[in-house]
């Protein structure tokens, strides 16, 4: 979603900003903007609707300066356009603001404070910096009257800000509630942004910002003041991802490469979490909490939620406990009666879903233990759990989630397989993880090696059709609604995943001549059902394409799977069907990285 940059004490800031909107530009926007001064009185403000290389083709080479603020816009208020990119300015000139979220009561505050400024935009945002103008103007200093529009701003509000006042040019005003934002800290300069990869080529080391905390930031000093003003002294984290890390390469689009990175993936889990005599490295105050809990509830969004399915399996069938996983959103403001000692798993590539983390709020006001398995070291879901278990996937830039998908799934079974050990489960001593997991990374490996294959396919099966279906059943049903996400976010077309014993049950009438079906068989006791599901569409004009495990495929199986254990067939089904999804989008002349309407981090509920 949005993105924010902001930097103070460097000459270069235009550069700076806009390598940092680069950076940012895989979280999703439509238009993005900057602000930048030169402590001489000289500013400038451009932005510009659609890409970044819009903006830059906008900003002249006058533009230029030492303190500026820059920003990616997803629209929620306002069409995406030039008015409604950020930042945003009081119609005085004097205040410069970007905002990541949404404010709640926006229009009340504008009828309340601001029924006589005339308003250039549509967004929540301008009246947000319309508004500390207005009390400016009443004499308050800047830093009031920040504060007080922060205290009017309500509790269904999430944002972070970075406001530049120009009478104190080198200052950036920053505050946070839900939404990330970090204070890079550098030597005689320091930036702000909302991703610590938009400013890893300034600096590694940064401070998290609590909610409810203020900020000023100039080029040699940070003052954090927490909500009753008091200084807070807070000590910088090390983040060492390499910028390089979050390049493409050779490659064309991350998408493909955050494909072919997944064995390598599968080997690092296996690194850090597994030792060389297979015990498991996994905290024992994770794993005893576990242990003490008698049913764990997995919850997460889109394509974590779907990893969230095959842990359900893992856990159940290799640590025998009972596990329920549950739609962030839903679950939120419809939550299952819980069972008497419930221990929550939240699944997140970024740790920043707004939806999964207002369900960590509830938990954490009822009082219970909770594990945030994510990509992203120091992310708010893994702050505020009890507990963090990191995929160590590296960055994973294109919107469409691929290797954090197979990482969960990866962790998930190594954390199956070390609380099975501990209830002592007899499946889970037989469930040798680390050589299943090498087993996994070596199949996923032969498929990306074939993605020549998979492209023909998508040629010849997704050309200009409408809609597909995958089908499957039992932990093969898992995976085709992942499947079907992948193929639906990337190249538009409508994609169902279906159970494909409930095809017949009413949606089988979708089929007609030529519709593409793909069935996915990697479980042996479902593999002659689904099979025949399949004949049942083929009879009436389907175009099946079977993806199919190589003990359980038949002559004429189109795509043949690795076989690797039984509970871990996501693991490698799933390539094919992430490699179809990219070359439909790229056949169909989509940026596959960028789909439309979407967002990498989902920090809206
Ligand atoms: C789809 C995709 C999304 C995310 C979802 C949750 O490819 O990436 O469905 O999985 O928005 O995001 P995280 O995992 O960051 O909580």
């Amino acid at each position: 979603m949005c993105g924010i940059v902001g930097v103070t004490g460097k000459d270069n800031a235009v550069q700076i900003l806009l390598k940092g909107l680069k950076r940012l530009e895989y979280r999703g926007y439509d238009s993005a903007g900057i602000y930048v001064n030169d402590q001489d009185g000289h500013e400038y403000l451009v932005k510009e609707k659609g890409r970044i290389a819009d903006l830059e083709a906008e900003i002249g080479s006058d533009v230029h300066g030492s303190t500026g603020i820059g920003h990616t816009r997803w629209a929620t208020h306002g069409v995406p356009s030039k008015a409604n990119a950020h930042p945003h300015v009081s119609a005085d000139g004097r205040y410069y603001l970007v905002h990541n979220g949404m404010i709640g009561n926006f229009a009340e505050l504008k009828k309340q404070y601001l029924s006589d400024v005339t308003f250039k935009s549509d967004t929540d945002t301008e009246v947000i910096v319309q508004l500390i103008a207005k009390f400016a103007q009443t004499g308050m200093a800047t830093k009031a009257a920040f504060k007080k529009v922060l205290n009017l701003i309500d509790d269904s509000s999430s944002y972070s800000f970075l406001l530049i006042d120009n009478q104190e040019p080198n200052t950036l005003y920053v505050a946070k509630n839900k939404s990330p934002l970090l204070i890079g800290v550098g030597d005689g300069f320091n930036v702000v942004c909302s991703d610590a990869l938009a400013m890893l080529d300034q600096t590694h080391d940064f401070i998290e910002l609590i909610d409810g905390e203020t900020v000023i930031v100039k080029p040699d000093s940070i003052l954090i003041e927490d909500t009753d003003g008091k200084r807070i002294e807070r000590k910088p984290f090390h983040v060492s991802t390499d910028a390089s890390a979050a390049d493409k390469g050779a490659y064309p689009y991350y998408m493909l490469k955050e494909i072919d990175e997944q064995p390598g993936v599968m080997r690092t889990l296996i690194k850090h979490y597994i030792s060389e005599d297979g015990s498991i490295k996994i905290d024992d105050n994770i794993l005893q909490s576990l242990h003490q809990s008698d049913r764990i509830y997995i919850v997460a969004a889109g394509t974590s939620y779907h990893a969230g399915l095959v842990g359900k399996e893992l856990l159940e069938k290799v640590a025998k406990i009972p596990t329920e996983v549950h739609v962030a959103s839903e679950f939120g403001y419809n939550p299952p009666l819980l069972a008497a000692k419930p221990f929550f798993i939240f699944l997140t590539q970024s740790g920043e879903t707004a939806d999964s983390r207002q369900v960590l709020a509830q938990v954490n006001e009822l009082g219970y233990q909770s594990l945030t398995i994510t990509n992203v070291e120091n992310s708010t879901l893994s702050r505020e759990a009890t507990y963090t278990l990191l995929l160590y996937a590296g960055p994973e830039i294109a919107v469409a989630s691929t290797k954090a998908y197979t990482g969960q799934i990866a962790l998930e079974a190594i954390l199956a397989k070390a609380l099975g050990e501990l209830r002592q489960v007899a499946t889970a001593a037989d469930f040798d993880v680390a050589k299943e997991l090498t087993k996994v990374a070596n199949g996923e490996q032969e498929l990306v090696d074939e993605k020549k294959d998979i492209k023909k396919i998508a040629a010849a099966l997704l050309p200009t059709t409408r809609n597909a279906f995958y089908i499957g059943r039992s932990i093969d049903y898992d995976i085709v609604q992942e499947a079907a996400l992948k193929l639906k976010e990337v190249s538009y077309i409508q994609t169902e995943g279906f159970a494909s014993g409930e095809l017949k049950h009413g949606t089988i009438s979708l089929i007609e001549k030529g519709t593409p079906v793909l069935a996915v068989i990697t479980d042996k006791h479902t593999a002659k059902h689904t099979r025949s599901n399949a004949q049942e569409v083929m009879a009436r004009g389907a175009n099946v394409v079977f993806i199919a495990s190589r003990s359980l495929a038949k002559d004429g199986d189109q795509i043949v799977l690795p076989d690797v254990h039984p509970l871990l067939t996501p693991l490698v089904a799933i390539v094919p069907c992430q490699l179809m999804a990219y070359y439909a989008s790229l056949q169909r002349g989509y940026d596959v990285d960028k789909p439309r309407n979407l967002a990498k981090s989902v920090t809206v509920e």
